[in-house]
């Protein structure tokens, strides 16, 4: 548990600088940015924390060696001489995943392969038994980065990813992963306090996300397995205090959180998910159409996740909805920030309001933008 090594904590493209922020905020100095990550030093003890707190993670490795291996024999020469034996359980089970760009590999499959083949052996001389190997993700969790000669071999301590944050069990149509939905929250000037509005809610994620910050609810809590729960070096006592203290932060919620859908099985599937993250007291829902919806005198935030028409002639059905949103903003939402998350930038175009911001973002491999509108209260000058 002592034990100190390299952690990588992966992200989606966009999301490092506001993942970067998070794990400073934690309190970790001597950190890294990267395009999909941020790079730290630290325990296992400090990799349960970060998978315990983080909203905009995918993953938490943490390194277990790093070295020059130019085809699969010298890979397999490298990974036997590592001491597995401190991590895995001769009668314990492991699964191998990995990113493999290495020209003498055509299929990572054999890396992957090469590197079980390695741990096996080095059990087997040892114990004359060695542990399981397969497809069960949900136990130990090996992950190698080889690109060219540069091999890292990491313990994935998420296991299963944690974007995923455990209370989302209806998804409906087309919802926000939940770490995307929280970064896009954090990259826009919500104050944790103030009104926010989310029409066309579909199953609540940015909604439920809102109120998980402003309650300071660790979205871990969520779940009760990561792969570091089963290395040898987890203290279940540890990580049971952990549980206690994040669970002792929680704080009241300040903010009023109104959410809406034109769907009622979008309204039900929502307050489903709402009571899974046990946020319902401070969500308020409807089943409105956006253009009805009454906006609260106090200002916040506004912000809409329409859909953006990925298949062939849907595009043209929601220019008028786009149209519509502009009309919301300028009608109804003075003294308001609105936001707009959209995969489609001439859609975007039909909102009709001068952005502030275009802030990027990938929904899966599609590109993305929050759109920011600062919507003044009388002219601009006047402000
Ligand atoms: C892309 S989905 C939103 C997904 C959501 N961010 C999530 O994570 O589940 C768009 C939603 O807009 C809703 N919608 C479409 N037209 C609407 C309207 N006129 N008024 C309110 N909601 C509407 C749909 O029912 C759908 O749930």
């Amino acid at each position: 548990m002592k034990k100190e090594a390299n952690i990588f904590v992966i992200c989606a493209p966009e999301i490092s600088p506001i993942l970067h922020e998070e794990i400073k905020a934690l309190g970790f100095t001597n950190t890294k940015e990267h395009r999909l990550g941020v790079q730290l030093y630290g325990t296992l003890a400090d990799c349960m924390y970060l998978n315990l707190q983080l909203r905009t993670a995918n993953k938490v490795l943490w390194e277990v060696s790093k070295f020059y291996a130019a085809n699969p024999d010298q890979l397999y020469n490298k990974a036997i001489k590592i001491a597995w034996e401190e991590e895995i359980d001769v009668d314990g089970y492991f699964n191998i995943d990995s990113f493999v760009k290495n020209d003498t590999i055509t299929d990572s499959r054999f890396a992957n392969l090469k590197l079980k083949d390695a741990i096996v052996d080095r059990f087997m001389e040892r114990n004359n038994k060695r542990p399981d190997t397969g497809p069960d993700k949900d136990l130990i969790r090996i992950y190698m980065h080889w690109v060219e000669t540069e091999c890292i071999l990491y313990y994935d301590t998420s296991g299963g990813v944690i974007a995923k944050h455990g209370y989302r069990k209806i998804p409906g149509t087309a919802p926000m992963l939940e770490s995307l939905a929280a970064a896009v929250i954090m990259a826009s000037k919500w104050d944790k306090k103030s009104t926010f509005i989310n029409p066309m809610c579909g199953s609540g994620t940015l909604a439920i996300e809102a109120a998980l910050l402003a309650t300071n609810t660790a979205p871990g809590l969520f779940r009760d397995n990561f792969g570091f729960m089963h290395l040898a070096s987890f203290d279940k006592s540890t990580w049971d205090d952990m549980c206690d203290r994040a669970q002792a932060q929680i704080k009241p919620c300040e903010a009023k959180i109104y959410a809406s859908d034109i769907s009622e099985d979008a309204i039900k599937n929502a307050q489903f998910n709402t009571e899974e993250a046990r946020m319902n007291k401070h969500i308020e829902y409807s089943k409105t159409d956006f253009r009805q919806i009454d906006i609260p005198e106090e200002p916040g935030i506004v912000i809409l996740n329409p859909e953006y028409g990925e298949r062939l002639g849907e595009e043209d059905e929601l220019i008028d909805v786009y149209k519509e949103i502009g009309d919301l903003f300028k009608q109804k939402c003075q003294g308001y920030t609105g936001y707009v998350f959209t995969g489609n930038r001439e859609l975007g175009k039909n909102i009709g309001l001068r952005t502030k911001r275009k802030i990027p973002f990938y929904n899966g491999s599609i590109e993305c933008r929050l759109l920011e509108y600062e919507l003044y209260r009388g002219t601009k000058k006047e402000k």
